[in-house]
């Protein structure tokens, strides 16, 4: 049986590989998390094992045990955090920390979770080879992991570094994130309540919101990439604010109108657009869900679940 290690596994994303890891590869899988953002609620009924640690620390080393590969997920995930120190000692402390325990545990294979945020408001559609342009220092500790990762697999020619810069991820499990957590997350919980959805002034602005479904998907495909690189996750079906709060409003059976209010961040990305051409060349990446169909599924499960 293969076996994983994930860290961040608590968290939104790698709860959500986790389950899918033991479920559909019906693979072990060992969680590290030091629970800053993640939750334990989000592994309920998870049968693997969990080690409560930050990968600022090496302790964990020996804990971990033998691994067929690493996904890194650990980080802080809150973009508005600009305590720069902090961020770049997690971020990318913390990798270089991951990257030496693959050394060391012979592990030939790392997958870690790297960010749109790397592209800012640069040119779209969003193209790997471009210019990091971040607009915050979140987006930077992503640019500055994936030259660690570049470098390191320069050095390391028979290890496998694939980095996957996801764009808007949304879906299940991502209750922890509190006001970090996406959009949909937020407008799905207003709109519950009966409250008409908040967005910014005039919902004009354009993401690539991408379901956790095809996130995991692109980490799952990732095991078998045949070199290293980075490529954008996204699902290729942009769409605006407004478009979101239509089709919330669809899936739940509501007719709520946006309540628009002025941006307050100088820091925000207008536009966000995936070219996912290279993650179908490296990873055979095809995106299943598109806005409408990704925000159904998500409703559905929302009513089902309370997290
Ligand atoms: N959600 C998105 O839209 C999105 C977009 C781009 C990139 N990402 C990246 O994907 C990864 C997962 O994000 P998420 O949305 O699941 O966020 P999340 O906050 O839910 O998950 C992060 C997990 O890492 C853990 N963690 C944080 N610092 C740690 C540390 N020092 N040591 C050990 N564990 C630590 C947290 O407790 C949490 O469980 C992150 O690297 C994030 O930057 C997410």
């Amino acid at each position: 049986m293969k076996k994983y290690l994930i860290t961040g596994g608590a968290g939104f994303i790698g709860s959500n590989l986790a389950f899918a890891l033991a479920e559909e590869r019906k693979a072990g899988v060992v969680v590290l998390d030091n629970f800053s953002s993640g939750n334990y609620k989000n592994l309920m009924a998870f049968t693997g094992d969990i080690i409560a640690d930050d990968i600022q620390s090496r302790a964990w080393f020996g804990k971990v045990g033998a691994v067929d590969a690493v996904f890194h997920e650990a980080a802080i995930t809150d973009t508005t955090v600009t305590d720069q120190r902090k961020m770049m000692e997690i971020n990318v402390d913390g990798f270089r920390n991951v990257l030496e325990f693959a050394l060391q545990a012979g592990v030939k294979r790392v997958v870690y979770a790297s960010s749109a945020g790397v592209y800012g408001n640069g040119h779209c559609p969003m193209k790997e080879d471009q210019t990091p342009t971040p607009e915050n220092v979140y987006g930077f500790s992503k640019a500055i992991m994936d030259n660690v990762a570049r470098e390191f697999a320069a050095r390391h020619k028979d290890m496998t570094l694939v980095g996957l810069r996801y764009f808007n991820v949304y879906g299940p499990r991502e209750y922890y994130k509190g006001h970090a957590a996406s959009m949909m997350f937020q407008l799905y919980h207003q709109m519950k309540a009966g409250k008409r959805p908040r967005i910014f002034k005039f919902g004009e602005q354009v993401r690539d919101f991408v379901y956790v479904k095809d996130i995991v998907r692109g980490n799952l495909n990732a095991l078998d990439a045949e070199r290293s690189g980075v490529c954008n996750l996204g699902s290729g079906n942009p769409g605006n604010f407004n478009e979101v709060v239509e089709a919330l409003n669809k899936a739940m059976g509501l007719d709520l109108a946006p309540e628009y209010f002025d941006n307050p961040y100088s820091f925000y990305q207008n536009k966000t657009q995936a070219d996912f051409r290279q993650a179908k060349a490296l990873l055979n990446y095809r995106p299943q869900w598109n806005l409408a169909d990704g925000i159904a599924d998500y409703v559905k499960i929302m009513g089902e679940t309370k997290i």
